[in-house]
């Protein structure tokens, strides 16, 4: 007895009421599954008119069920459904309803299913169309950046290896490599729409049924390619999930890399861009500053959608055969991986099509740290035929030499580049503008403007079909 009353004790004052409402509140999902209520209802909708079809149910039941469910759907929508956490999840809440409304009709509903398939189908419909959603905001990301790299396509600015200026490059490049990226993320979303794009809804609670259900009928009606093929993995998968917070992982480390650039570029010591005020903020305390919050918070949230990847692999891992409530937790990390996804798709997009640039700061910082030194060695190799390794040594002599004299190497005199190697003649000069150097990097794929804009050309026509 006084055992009793000490584990009470223990479980705290906001379990007061004992066991039974510590199993309500870690049982209950209805504070987040909620939000799969359409796609509940959209389910339940094709499974009543797939056991009417085959004969499972009468028609005339069928119809109080489909009539009973748009009404769900209207009051829930409305705001005027009332959540109840005793009825633990929205399938729950939705059927128990039903019941009020249309009666012993109801009770008909959930033959040949269980809430394992339910659950199944519900959240591969809403992640689905997340993933519309998702490859809808990447077209519109990637729009953006066209724009500025056709702006920009002969804009020269540093390109970086370990945060160092290189080699000059032009920011549409650069713009273009992020067009890469997101486009990479938008193939990521179009496969992992391919792969989840079958129903589990007829697996029931794990091993089928003995009703003739038509479940290519159900797959057909909900919008998918076909059935599952294996009913146990049908109630047991949740790659779809788990791929959907992947690619949402990925893209969300493409979106923090732009992120962190845009912060380190609007610093005044740069300055390639400027934020417009819809973007940043000031200080409450220093007046001279504006802050690149809305990227700094692109680049915090980055952190939360990894976390749910993380977050769901670990419920997973483990998992033996085949549903667990465990699973249950798959809902909140991907809602929130969804949300948090959507928001810095957006926010991005707006700070991309927003940002002034700054063409002069970019060209002038192009110019420092002898960013055209491998030009110089190029020239040595093309025009004197040197082996590449003592075109690099010379070069090297020349840019100790600039930077002993305080010059930048295309300000270097002949006669010091001759002191140098006396085969250097003033066509060098040629090279050693950053201008000049950018153009000359016609390579496939390479920075010259002319490249550039093939790049562009390319991407015009493969994302507007896509
Ligand atoms: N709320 C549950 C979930 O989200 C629904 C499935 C429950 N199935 C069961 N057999 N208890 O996973």
């Amino acid at each position: 007895m006084s055992d009793k009353k000490a584990s009470n004790q223990m479980w705290g004052g906001r379990f007061a009421s004992g066991p039974a409402a510590i199993m309500e509140a870690i049982n209950a999902s209805i504070s987040f599954d909620r939000k799969l209520y359409a796609q509940d209802i959209r389910g339940s909708i094709a499974h009543s008119e797939m056991l009417a079809q085959t004969g499972i149910i009468s028609a005339a039941d069928q119809e109080k069920i489909a009539h009973g469910l748009n009404t769900i759907l209207a009051e829930i929508e409305a705001g005027s459904f009332e959540f109840s956490t005793r009825l633990e999840d929205i399938h729950m809440n939705v059927e128990a309803r039903l019941a009020e409304l249309i009666g012993a009709a109801a009770g008909r509903l959930h033959t040949a299913r269980s809430r394992n398939d339910q659950v199944a189908v519900d959240l591969r419909l809403w992640v689905k169309d997340e993933c519309f959603r998702v490859a809808e905001a990447l077209k519109g990301l990637i729009a953006a950046f066209l724009e500025r790299a056709e702006e920009h396509a002969a804009t020269v600015m540093p390109g970086f290896t370990h945060m160092q200026a290189a080699q000059p490059v032009t920011f549409g490049h650069h713009c273009m490599a992020y067009v890469e990226m997101f486009s990479r993320d938008l193939s990521r979303v179009r496969d992992a729409i391919e792969r989840m794009d079958q129903s589990p809804l007829g697996a029931a609670a794990l091993a089928g049924t003995s009703f003739p259900i038509d479940r290519h009928q159900t797959a057909k009606a909900l919008g998918f390619r076909e059935p599952m093929r294996n009913s146990l993995d049908s109630v047991s998968d949740r790659d779809f999930a788990m791929e959907f917070l992947g690619l949402a992982a990925i893209c969300a480390t493409h979106l923090s890399r732009l992120a962190e650039e845009i912060i380190i570029w609007s610093t005044p010591q740069f300055g390639f861009v400027r934020l417009s005020d819809s973007f940043s903020t000031g200080s409450s305390i220093m007046p001279q500053k504006k802050n690149p919050d809305a990227a700094e918070l692109v680049r915090g949230k980055t952190g939360r959608v990894t976390g749910h990847l993380v977050g769901l692999l670990t419920v997973m891992k483990g998992m033996p055969l085949t549903y667990g409530k465990d699973m249950q937790e798959d809902k909140e990390s991907v809602f929130d991986a969804a949300e948090t996804l959507d928001l810095m798709l957006a926010a991005m997009t707006g700070m991309v099509r927003d940002m002034t640039v700054n063409a002069a700061a970019m060209k002038k910082a192009a110019g420092a740290g002898y960013s055209t030194a491998t030009d110089l060695a190029d020239w040595l190799v093309r025009t004197l035929g040197l082996p590449f390794r003592e075109a690099h040594h010379v070069t090297g002599r020349a840019v100790a030499l600039a930077e002993e004299k305080k010059l930048g190497l295309d300000r270097l005199p002949l006669e010091d580049l001759q002191s140098i190697h006396p085969g250097i003649t003033a066509d060098v000069f040629s090279v050693l503008a950053v201008q000049n150097s950018v153009k000359s990097r016609t390579s496939f794929g390479g920075t010259a403007p002319s490249e550039v804009r093939k790049q562009i050309r390319y991407w015009k026509k493969h994302i507007a079909k896509a």
